[in-house]
């Protein structure tokens, strides 16, 4: 069938063509299908039974435009063949913190998948201050998952390199290149902030040397593929509730640097950090214990990532005949390996992450936890914030020794008033 763009209202007739969706709604006589809308890139609807309303699923379709925009952004619907290769295979990894998907069809680029009808998404959910006892357990392993079976440490060579080219996901790894890594670091048109925001704040990531490192991270982010990512993994890319971690919509999975996923999601809780004066100072509460849990969150996710990492590593390894190193069993070689590994590894998140911070404080792509206070000037202190921090990761990337550094440069950034001179 040629491609079609679906409606609420034509979607259905697709549907009940198709036993797989049939065996999850059961009576499809009368559905309920109703639009999302609050997708950037896609459409994306809510089906359930009129007859079994508690069966459900998700139906998200790409047009060959971004949503938002509309037709004056053209898009290949491309990404839907990413992002159903992405959720079968990290599902296939991480069943646990992965929607299930019924259906997947590359002509009418339209993915089904399980309805995660209890979860809620994770920035909504640290805007209003939700405490979630299992969520660095959860997005640590989803990530050491991921990350480690994608790799040339777990892969053959050979598969590893095939999978690399048929995952390239050029179009939406160029909005990436631009919007992360070039645009926060000049004065692209595209860049919205605070109008109280000084000149000087936005000046600091002009400089040099701090474009310097935006470069080096575009390089890597363009040139180190070291395993297939998620692409797009910020909090607005997870659903939670106080039991459950879900990762959703991976449609800018490609093979690229380890550290890119883990530094995305960790900037994303640094958001969350900076910007909490404001978010539970207007709840009427003291910021102070949820800050406090959002920093047990950064330094959560990358210790049981790194941990569990360095577990799956060694345990792939002992029962392989031939190691990454070879088939020598030289325990200090491959420890002192290891070790410069996990160091690289974590340099990369640190510049993954200031980017990422940059862009989410000037970039088009905003996050609501900033960009919808209203007060101008609470705003931009914020801003303020997340820039200074950016500054101190991208430059001190390489030299910041532990996790413990990182949680001691957000608090400094939270303790500033003004740009610094
Ligand atoms: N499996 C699911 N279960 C429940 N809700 C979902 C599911 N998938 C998506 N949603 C809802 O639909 C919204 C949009 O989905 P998604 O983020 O995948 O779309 P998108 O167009 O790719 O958006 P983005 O702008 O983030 O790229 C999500 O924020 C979430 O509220
Ligand atoms: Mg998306």
């Amino acid at each position: 069938m040629d491609f079609k763009a679906l409606t609420a209202s034509t979607l259905g007739d697709y549907l009940r063509t198709l036993p797989s969706i049939q065996a999850q709604l059961g009576d499809m006589e009368a559905l309920d299908i109703v639009e999302v809308g609050d997708g950037n890139l896609n459409f994306v609807y809510f089906v359930s039974s009129r007859a079994q309303p508690e069966r459900s699923i998700v139906v998200k379709q790409a047009l060959p435009y971004v949503r938002l925009v509309g037709e004056d952004w053209p898009l290949t619907r491309h990404r839907a063949d990413r992002e159903a290769h992405a959720l079968r295979r990290f599902a296939a990894l991480c069943p646990q913190h992965v929607p299930v998907v019924f259906h997947a069809d590359s002509a009418q680029s339209l993915i089904a998948m399980q309805h995660l009808r209890e979860h809620l998404i994770l920035r909504k959910g640290l805007i209003s201050g939700v405490v979630y006892p299992q969520l660095a357990d959860h997005l640590s392993t989803y990530l050491a998952q991921t990350l480690f079976h994608g790799s040339d440490l777990y892969l053959d060579a050979d598969v590893k390199k095939q999978a690399v080219a048929s995952t390239i996901n050029s179009e939406l790894c160029k909005i990436t290149e631009d919007l992360i890594f070039t645009y926060p670091f000049e004065d692209h048109p595209s860049n919205l902030y605070s109008k109280a925001l000084p000149r000087a704040a936005i000046e600091r990531l002009h400089q040099p040397r701090v474009r310097l490192a935006a470069a080096q991270m575009k390089w890597a982010f363009m040139n180190q593929a070291e395993t297939l990512l998620h692409g797009d993994l910020h909090t607005g890319s997870v659903m939670v509730n106080q039991t459950g971690t879900y990762v959703i919509d991976p449609e800018f999975a490609y093979y690229g640097p380890i550290g890119f996923d883990v530094g995305l999601l960790l900037a994303n809780f640094l958001t969350a950090y900076l910007s909490q004066d404001w978010q539970r100072v207007q709840a009427g509460q003291s910021a102070v214990p949820y800050q406090a849990w959002l920093l047990e969150q950064v330094s959560g996710v990358w210790t049981g990532f790194a941990d569990q990492f360095l577990a799956l590593w060694a345990g792939h390894e002992a029962q392989a005949t031939t190691g990454f190193m070879g088939s020598g069993r030289d325990a200090q070689s491959l420890a002192l390996y290891r070790q410069a590994f996990m160091r690289r590894l974590f340099s990369d998140t640190l510049g993954f992450a200031a980017c990422e911070l940059a862009r989410r404080t000037l970039g088009m792509a905003q996050v609501a936890e900033i960009a919808a206070i209203p007060d101008a000037q609470a705003r931009a202190l914020i801003e303020i914030r997340t820039l200074h921090l950016a500054e101190q990761l991208l430059l001190q990337r390489e030299h910041i020794g532990d996790i413990a550094a990182v949680l001691e440069l957000a608090r400094q950034a939270q303790a500033l008033d003004g740009v610094a001179a």
